[in-house]
């Protein structure tokens, strides 16, 4: 399915009053539940949440279980508001990976009809899952 247009819409949500870049993420379950996230960011920098995160921890707060998380999709606008396509950061692709199955695959869009695909493997090959804990 195509979120692009729930996208857009979510991006007025994003609380980014510091660098001005509006991101927005739905997270799709195995069962077909979906849950929205937007960046908030914060004075204090470090403390700024991504809207990857925020989705997925309202997804796990609904009852997600790890391996419940089948797609992530992304999208981002800038402060000239023109809309770019950006992957997960590194802090995103840690937590995506935990909840999910090597197959997850992220959807970064550039718009309604070009999006990047990948697997989470393919983003984060060679992850520390915990397994080694
Ligand atoms: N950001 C996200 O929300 N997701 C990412 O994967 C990359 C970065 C946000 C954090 C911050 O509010 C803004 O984008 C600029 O880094």
């Amino acid at each position: 399915m195509n979120y692009f247009n729930q996208l857009q819409t979510l991006l007025d949500a994003s609380c980014a009053p510091y660098s001005g870049f509006n991101v927005a993420s739905i997270v799709v379950l195995k069962d077909g539940r979906h849950f929205k996230g937007v960046n908030v960011e914060s004075a204090a920098y470090p403390t700024t949440n991504c809207a990857e995160r925020n989705a997925i921890q309202t997804a796990v707060t609904e009852g997600a279980k790890i391996g419940d998380l089948q797609e992530v999709h992304i999208l981002a606008r800038n402060a000239a508001k023109e809309l770019v396509q950006a992957y997960p950061c590194g802090s995103c692709r840690q937590v995506i990976a935990e909840q999910a199955l090597n197959d997850t695959v992220i959807y970064c869009y550039a718009s309604e009809d070009k999006i990047d695909k990948h697997t989470i493997a393919e983003l984060l090959p060679f992850g520390f899952l915990g397994a080694e804990l």
